[in-house]
């Protein structure tokens, strides 16, 4: 299959005509490129999992086209209506009771699904247009970093999907925080734009449930190819000792604060240390460092405060291997 790389604002029209189709296109989010089709028709979305390699035990997020569909898809309790109130459209995800018109195959047969509404005008565009909820996970290969440049996609996903639509570089570059609303409190599933502090306002806040409610969430996730460490910087020398090689330039240093002198490559992921800042070139740099035929990366801790937790959560899943 070709894979076309199209701009809105022709682009969008394209897309929409492919989704009416049951073919799946790759679509700009304010937090990663997505991977979207039809959210209520099961074959369409069985060609998510087909081309992402995704293990059908994982399940989808499904974008919203409006607010009228939130009941339609899910019964939100009254935390709900309010966080989606305040938060949408933008990068929250909201996981709830599901009703019966979601496809299993969509929930990966759970009771509840996971629901966002995306603020991007181009996706905005593309699922007004379409009219229907737009299922739609990172647009990259399973286990693998998530893109925040269409030719991240393409790098991805070449061969695999007809068409990616162009919106440009996104500008959160970590996916949306996710939450499993449990009655008057949240449960925070995953880290992301959306903080705890943020979400605080609104109930209880529990963090992180250790994978069970989320399928999704194993321990290696976003992975490089090429091992990575977090480390407080040191002499790239140190960071190799112990493995075969042993010459610094095959180091790479993903940087918080450090100048990273004597490593091979360098990717300073804000030179302000601005975390917003950082978490939008994230994963860009994860993957020019990856791409740079280095034996390890290693990568500072940022400091673990607002958008910090969700970095420094990547970061782990990148480190993991299991
Ligand atoms: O920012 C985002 O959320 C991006 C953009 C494209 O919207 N999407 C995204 O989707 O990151 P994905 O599939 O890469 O990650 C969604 C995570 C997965 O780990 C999945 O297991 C979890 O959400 N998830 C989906 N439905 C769930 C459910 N019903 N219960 C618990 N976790 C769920
Ligand atoms: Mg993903």
């Amino acid at each position: 299959m070709k894979t076309r790389v199209v701009m809105p604002p022709s682009g969008i029209k394209e897309a929409v005509r492919l989704l009416s189709t049951g073919e799946p296109v790759a679509l700009p989010t304010e937090t990663v490129y997505g991977l979207g089709a039809a959210a209520l028709d099961p074959m369409a979305c069985a060609k998510i999992f087909e081309a992402k390699e995704r293990p059908l035990s994982d399940p989808l997020i499904v974008h919203l086209p409006s607010f009228d569909w939130l009941e339609k898809l899910a019964q939100p309790n009254d935390l709900a209506l309010r966080l989606a109130e305040k938060f949408w459209p933008g990068p929250l995800t909201m996981v709830l009771p599901r009703q019966a018109i979601i496809p299993d195959i969509v929930t990966a047969g759970q009771e509840t699904v996971a629901l966002r509404m995306s603020a991007h005008p181009v996706f905005q565009q593309v699922a007004e247009a379409f009219g229907q909820p737009i299922a739609a996970p990172s647009a990259n290969r399973f286990g693998r970093i998530s893109p925040t440049r269409a030719e991240h996609v393409l790098s991805e996903l070449d061969g695999r999907i007809p068409l990616i639509l162009d919106g440009g570089p996104c500008a959160h570059g970590i996916e949306s925080t996710i939450v499993l609303i449990r009655g008057d409190g949240m449960e925070v599933l995953r880290h992301g734009p959306v903080t705890a502090e943020e979400l605080l306002k609104f109930g209880r806040v529990l963090l992180g449930s250790g994978g069970i409610s989320a399928p999704g969430m194993r321990k290696s996730h976003y992975a490089p190819r090429t091992r990575l460490e977090i480390k407080w910087h040191r002499h790239p020398a140190d960071a190799l000792s112990g493995s075969s090689a042993g010459s610094q330039c095959h180091a790479g240093l993903l940087a918080w604060s450090s100048s990273g002198d004597g490593y091979g490559a360098v990717e300073r992921l804000s030179p302000t240390q601005d975390l917003r800042e950082a978490a939008a070139n994230l994963y860009g740099a994860m993957r020019r460092l990856d791409e740079a035929g280095l034996e390890l990366i290693v990568a500072e801790p940022v400091p673990e405060t607002g958008l910090g937790v969700a970095i420094m959560e990547r970061l782990r899943k990148a480190a993991a291997r299991d």
